[in-house]
């Protein structure tokens, strides 16, 4: 397995890309099976989950055809489900990849039928998907779980019908709004979730022909059609990963430039950056992140569905208030185990107490370079973060995780000046 190598404490001066949105794309992908006619995406990032999730739709007898694959904006997916020719997800790519479980709404729409393996535990918590499947009851799937796959079935096709969740679930919320698009009549969603990519992918299902309201609220409406048609649409910019860049310049310290930025998504962590003593500013093409000789002060966040701060930038964030001035409380509200960079942290010496969701970050001066472990996709970056500011040499193994959503990593961080090189196994 690969590692990446970071000799720390050089300051970050350029510009890096911000890529297509992992997090869109791969229920952009899935959307695919709701027609016969091909789908067309635009920057697509190139990443682990995109290919596992290619495999696992080619398996379903989808022709994907990749064009532009060296465009560094992302390359060309032509997605076309002539045919269904397989209405199983095997075990074996589910549980490679969580989101693989959002060919299940698609599938029961389109072919009345979808055996979908459960994705099972990950590193981050136990993550359940109860929502989908009693989302997808009450559109009139029958649905059992045996040997450990969600067997839906639908012969008559999927009704609308009211949807409330209990608790928001971007997954739950996605998965119900492809299968509403084909299901006979009105289905309305409430407590949806809000995250930009479901707006994203609902954009992309009304050029499909798809008929829905409320678009960016917490209640969307969905009128279902017979079938849906071909479409063309780029993927949004991908906030986490510019989140991520943002929050390396402020570690390192510097100025970057980050285009393409979709800094209008990022609301709580770019008011969370500027308290804590880090200039963002909007220039023409993209954001300015800049910090030059100031210290990092210590911002308490707590982690919330959109527009909250994103769980997914919180190990990221939780790694530059380890250098901050003073102390940080970072709280955790959306999966139950993620704090495994803390130990991780530890070791490069940051003084990190957790108790239950919370976990109290002590600013130290200086962290210190290690070799460290990377133990899930956004772990691993933080880790990848903090070998920017140490002194010294880090060495994060493990960084398969990583490949699962940044690409080229180590090139956009040295492009600015940063000393990071993969090792290859
Ligand atoms: C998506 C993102 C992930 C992000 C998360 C929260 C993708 C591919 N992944 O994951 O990067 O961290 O949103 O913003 O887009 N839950 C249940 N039952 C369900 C569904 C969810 O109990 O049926 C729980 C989960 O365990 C978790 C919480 O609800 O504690 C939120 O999960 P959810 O919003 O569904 O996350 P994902 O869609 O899996």
């Amino acid at each position: 397995m690969d590692s990446i190598r970071i000799e720390g404490g050089r300051p970050l001066y350029g510009a890096i890309h911000v890529g297509g949105a992992k997090n869109a794309a791969l229920k952009l992908m899935c959307a695919a099976l709701l027609t016969d006619q091909p789908l067309v995406l635009e920057r697509v990032p190139r990443l682990a989950d995109i290919r596992t999730l290619e495999v696992l739709l080619a398996q379903h007898g989808v022709d994907i055809k990749v064009e532009d694959a060296a465009n560094p904006q992302g390359q060309r997916l032509i997605l076309q489900a002539g045919e269904i020719t397989s209405t199983t997800a095997p075990y074996d790519l589910v549980r490679r990849m969580r989101a693989s479980v959002l060919v299940l709404g698609p599938l029961v729409a389109r072919c009345g039928t979808a055996d979908v393996s459960l994705p099972g535990g990950c590193a981050i918590g136990a993550r359940p998907v109860n929502l989908h499947i009693e989302g997808l009851r009450a559109l009139g799937a029958e649905i059992d779980i045996e040997g450990g796959y969600i067997r839906a079935r639908a012969p008559k096709g999927l009704t609308g019908a009211i949807v409330r969740f209990p608790f928001v679930s971007v997954g739950a919320t996605e998965n119900l709004l492809m299968a509403a698009t084909l299901a006979k009549g009105e289905t309305v969603l409430e407590n949806a979730a809000r995250e930009p990519e479901i707006g994203d992918l609902a954009h992309c299902l009304v050029k499909m022909g798809a008929e829905i309201e409320g678009i960016g609220t917490d209640r969307l409406r969905i009128l279902g059609k017979p079938s849906l048609g071909g479409a063309a649409h780029k993927v949004m910019a991908d906030r986490i990963e510019g989140g991520t860049y943002a929050l390396a310049a402020a570690i390192a310290g510097g100025k970057v430039e980050l285009i393409d930025l979709p800094a209008e998504h990022l609301g709580a962590m770019i008011d969370a950056l500027r308290r804590a003593g880090v200039t963002v500013e909007a220039n023409g093409t993209g954001t300015i992140v800049r910090r030059e000789n100031n210290r990092i002060s210590g911002v308490d966040v707590i982690t919330e569905p959109y527009p909250g701060f994103p769980t997914d930038l919180q190990a990221q964030f939780m790694t530059l208030m380890t250098i901050a001035e003073g102390a940080a409380m970072v709280t955790e509200t959306i999966f139950e185990n993620r704090f495994m960079h803390v130990p991780e942290l530890a070791r490069m010496g940051a003084n990190i107490t957790v108790h239950h969701a919370s976990a109290l970050v002590r600013g130290v001066p200086k962290l210190k370079g290690a070799p460290v472990m990377a133990t899930d996709l956004r772990a691993s970056v933080s880790l990848v973060l903090a070998g920017l500011a140490a002194e010294g040499e880090t060495v994060v193994s493990r960084v398969y995780h990583l490949d699962r959503g940044y690409e080229r990593v180590e090139e956009k961080l040295s492009a600015c000046g940063a000393r990071i090189e993969r090792i290859a196994a």
